[in-house]
């Protein structure tokens, strides 16, 4: 793997933090109408793994944006492109995030949703970049403090692609990753050893 590509979360450090998160969440949400709203698409690997590790009887839902425009003074229009397809009111509503960054996204996402009146809403985030954050936020479970490097993995990708990866990479010049993929070639052939090796 070249030097700019690094594991930065194995599939071991993340299955043992969402397996920690979902015991978390179980507690909390016990006598709760729990409803996990997931915003794709990076957050669909999390969500998968997440969902099996709370012992409850959840609902899940989805929902997909793209950022309309430019950010502005501290805030993110955002175009839903598809609406969830429950109603959310008197549900204790929990928003999985793959990466809370500047938190734009996110607090657009929240007014939004509370808008529809559900009984709670909170944010699990896997990764949470809190150095960069513009709007105020609480992100109530957190997986990881992640470094300000970009990251692929997970469900998170560059360019659509890497979204399959097992492991969490940072990535110090993702334009060199999207134009010449075969830079994670070894990785993905199994040729460069687990992630202690690649550490
Ligand atoms: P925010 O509005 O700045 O918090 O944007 C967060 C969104 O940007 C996340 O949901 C991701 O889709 C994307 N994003 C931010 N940082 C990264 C990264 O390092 N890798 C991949 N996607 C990222
Ligand atoms: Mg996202």
């Amino acid at each position: 793997m070249p030097e700019t590509v690094q594991v930065l979360f194995s599939r071991e450090d993340i299955g043992r933090r969402v397996r920690e998160l979902g015991e978390e969440i179980t507690r909390d949400y016990r006598d709760r109408d729990l409803v996990l709203v997931c915003v794709m698409k990076g957050s669909v690997v999390f969500l998968a793994d997440l969902i099996r590790e709370i012992r409850l009887p959840a609902r899940v839902d989805f929902m997909a944006i793209s950022p309309y425009g430019e950010a502005t003074e501290g805030s993110r229009v955002v175009r839903i492109v598809q609406d969830l397809d429950q109603d959310i009111t008197g549900l204790d509503v929990l928003i999985v995030e793959d990466i809370v960054d500047t938190g734009l996204t996110l607090s657009y996402l929240q007014t939004t949703l509370e808008a529809r009146n559900p009984r709670s809403i909170e944010v699990c985030a896997l990764l949470d970049r809190s150095v960069v954050r513009i709007a105020p936020l609480d992100v109530r479970y957190r997986g990881f403090d992640c470094p300000v490097s970009f990251v692929v993995g997970y469900g998170l990708d560059i360019g659509e692609r890497w979204r399959n990866l097992p492991d969490i990479l940072t990535v110090a010049d993702p334009d060199e990753l999207e134009m010449n993929p075969e830079l994670l070639a070894s990785y993905l052939d199994g040729s460069v050893a687990g992630p202690e090796v690649a550490r």
